[in-house]
């Protein structure tokens, strides 16, 4: 058995170390550890180290797998992507250790976004809850369960910061805006990694895909992206930044070019943006065959060539393409790629390996048994349904038509009302649609089967034999409709553009038709995208936007319509009035003809459409409650700052209403005179608050010289002297404003 041939250090021959693992883990000490390992490896085994193949049957993208076994037994595959069970991840552990001349473990990475059995709701939902220790709770719920089965890598925090509901993928980040996409990019990369990586229930997070990823051109997947370098350096960096300042251990190329550049072959983006500017001191790895792709997307002749533009930029791994396993030792004998080259390379995927215990164990993810006894713990789910209640964001709520009373009699319609695996959302592999409770399970155990009647009414994009019949009988015997439409979990997510909005029109069909019954509705909206709801909030009296909820969806929409938890959900992406106003987002600039915002004008030669207004239907930081807040007393204590000062600004906030519940305090600026042009609004502070009925609170915020810098017209980032106009408020509307002076 190799495997006892190796010492404590899990280096063949190596001596163990002493002291304790703080030390031991030291930098120096690490670098040092590398350094000898390598001195013991052939070209062959470091190449093998840069490569990420995918275990059988669980690819994510085009191609196949093959040969992993071989690969992997040869030692030129030192990385596995996609194993699902811990029998898999210790049977392919000991092909390394066992066949292998040094015995270097391997890494484990799979795609564990919203939660790997548990799942939560889909990111954008996530990020609808502003609650920060929520979210880092989600991302440690999600590192405990993954790595039970052995993965100890996850994909994931998607930093993204997109403006654009067409794509897909919008689902999986964080919204439209870079200060609070940076926060929760930080929670999750601290909820993934813990305070000690090599502990066996921390996982590696990835930051991707970088860079701009979230801006393809009218919102196609994989789409070029043109855009400034100082909109990439004002928006779309600081959420990577944030997450690379947070210690992530791994960054992610992007698919798109960047300025003619497809990512994974720019130097301009790998090194001298990540590796000199951001600091970046992990690996990186290539996005799914990206590497491969340089070729279709004309910047690399054949795989040699895309091989040596990866690897030439910097990109540590190669994932799926297998171009740095055939070709690297053919460009090191063309002199196109040098062995020192390699060698850092390689070092940056051993010292990883090495922070995460592996060489101390190769098997800490892989206790057998700890899987069972980790998933679905009561504690996760939980978590998973507090989240998803406070994810849940009420667009909606005429006459205070909810919460619903305890013995109402609902009729609950809707494709999206007893289905499992819609209540999941995209990129929940591993979750388990059996394990999921659906709305219906929910209402009828909270309201009583008695009080719970229910009818499908139709498939998500067709009618079904008598649907809205049926539908409409039921409606008709109950007091309230609660209708449960939306977009299938297909239609989010990767390769998943759409050029509408809208619900499918057999959906709005059945909404109408339930209007006529002439009872009150509530929808719900299931949707991993922002949607054109023009039509729907003049049908329906109440709107509850759930997302893809998780695994507790049940359990948490009864909880929010039983009045049980009062909803604190707030957009964190716009909705559009329609497609046509797509990109809409809140921090956009004034122009030089402005027509402001909110209203629609007949002055001709304005920045404005002829026939819809400037505002969205719904802003950014929008969400209702059941109660009232009320804002008052704005006042900045320092309104004559230096530069390098901090600004300081005190609110009153008080609970206006009858019930107890949260408000998300939001903080907007804008920096009136500029070098540049410069956004209308920008959030630069939020405080999740909780209130009970009467109560009213004073609340400080601070305006941190970083905060008040961006990319000057000389394209370095800091601040200018000039006026400055504060708000805060509960959305991007926010009306309640003071000023200061930055001088
Ligand atoms: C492609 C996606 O862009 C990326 O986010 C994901 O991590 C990989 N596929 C692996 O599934």
């Amino acid at each position: 058995m190799p495997l006892l041939l190796l010492s404590s250090t899990g280096i063949k021959g190596e001596i163990p170390p002493k002291g304790n693992a703080a030390k031991y883990f030291n930098e120096p000490r690490i670098k040092q550890r590398v350094d000898s390992l390598m001195r013991l490896m052939n070209l062959d085994e470091k190449i093998g180290q840069l490569v990420l193949s995918a275990a059988k049957g669980n690819i994510t993208g085009p191609g196949e797998s093959k040969n992993l076994d071989e690969f992997i037994k040869e030692g030129r595959c030192g990385n596995v992507f996609g194993i699902k069970t811990v029998e898999e991840a210790i049977r392919l552990q000991k092909l390394a250790m066992e066949n292998t001349r040094l015995g270097i473990p391997l890494l484990f990475g799979f795609d564990v976004i919203h939660g790997f059995k548990t799942i939560f709701p889909v990111n954008l939902g996530i990020s609808s809850s502003w609650d920060m220790k929520a979210i880092e709770l989600c991302a440690r719920v999600s590192a405990e369960e993954a790595s039970a089965v052995g993965l100890n890598w996850t994909f994931s925090p998607m930093c993204d910061v997109s403006r654009e509901p067409r794509w897909g993928r919008v689902s999986e980040g964080s919204g439209e805006d870079p200060y609070l996409g940076s926060q929760i990019a930080v929670a999750m990369v601290k909820g993934y990694q813990g305070d000690d990586l090599s502990a066996p229930n921390t996982i590696m997070a990835c930051v991707k895909h970088f860079a701009a990823y979230g801006a393809p051109q009218a919102g196609r997947d994989y789409n070029s992206v043109d855009m400034s370098e100082r909109t990439l350096r004002d928006v779309y960096l600081p959420s990577y930044q944030a997450a690379i300042d947070a210690g992530a251990a791994t960054v992610m190329t992007a698919f798109n070019d960047y300025d003619g550049v497809p990512a994974s072959a720019s130097q301009f983006l790998m090194k001298d943006l990540l590796r000199k500017e951001l600091k970046f001191k992990g690996f990186v790895v290539s996005d799914f065959t990206a590497i491969n792709e340089l070729i279709p997307h004309g910047v690399a002749k054949d795989g040699a060539h895309a091989g040596e533009l990866a690897l030439k930029a910097g990109v540590n791994m190669d994932m799926i393409s297998n171009l740095y396993l055939f070709y690297t030792k053919q460009l090191i004998k063309e002199k196109k790629i040098s062995i020192q080259m390699i060698d850092e390379l390689c070092a940056e995927v051993l010292s990883m390996k090495f922070r995460l215990g592996l060489f101390d164990n190769p098997y800490a993810y892989c206790t057998p048994g700890r899987d069972m006894q980790t998933f679905y713990k009561k504690e996760h789910l939980e978590a998973a349904r507090s989240l998803a209640r406070s994810s849940m964001v009420l667009l909606q709520n005429n006459k205070d038509v909810l919460p619903l009373s305890k013995n109402k009699k609902i009729a609950l319609i809707g494709p999206f009302a007893d289905a499992a695996r819609e209540m999941l959302g995209s990129w929940a592999m591993c979750g388990e649609p059996k394990r999921t409770t659906t709305f219906l399970q929910g209402l009828q155990a909270r309201f009583g089967n008695e009080n719970v009647s229910y009818s499908q009414g139709c498939n998500p994009n067709a009618e079904i034999d008598n649907g809205f019949t049926e539908a409409v009988q039921t409606a008709r015997q109950a007091e309230i409709i609660v209708l449960a439409l939306g977009l299938p979990q297909t239609w989010s997510g990767e390769a998943a553009s759409l050029t509408s909005l809208q619900l499918p029109e057999v959906q709005t069909r059945l909404l109408n038709e339930l209007k006529k019954t002439g009872k009150p509705i509530v929808m719900l909206l299931v949707t991993a995208r922002p949607l054109d709801l023009s039509q729907e909030v003049k049908l329906a009296d109440a709107i509850l936007l759930t997302w893809h909820p998780g695994t507790q969806a049940g359990e948490a929409l009864a909880d929010v319509l039983s009045g049980e938890y009062n909803p604190s959900g707030k957009l964190t992406m716009t909705f559009p009035r329609n497609i046509g106003q797509v990109p809409i987002h809140y921090d956009m600039k004034s122009t030089g003809r402005p027509v402001g915002f909110q209203s629609v004008s007949n002055q001709k030669y304005t920045s404005k459409y002829l026939f819809t207004p400037n505002s969205p239907l719904f802003c950014f930081g929008y969400g209702l409650s059941y109660t009232h807040f009320e804002y008052t007393d704005i006042q900045v204590t320092n309104p004559k700052a230096k530069i390098g000062e901090k600004v300081q600004i005190t609110v009153r906030i008080k609970n206006t209403g009858s019930k107890a519940g949260e408000e998300v305090v939001q903080l907007y600026i804008r920096d009136l005179i500029g070098s540049v042009t410069r956004p209308l609004k920008e959030l630069k502070g939020f405080r999740k608050l909780y209130l009970k009925a009467g109560e009213s609170r004073q609340l400080s915020f601070t305006l941190t010289p970083d905060e008040l810098s961006f990319c000057r017209q000389d394209m370095t980032i800091g601040q200018e002297s000039g006026d400055y106009h504060v708000w805060i408020g509960g959305d991007s509307d926010a009306t309640l404003q003071s000023s200061f002076v930055i001088q």
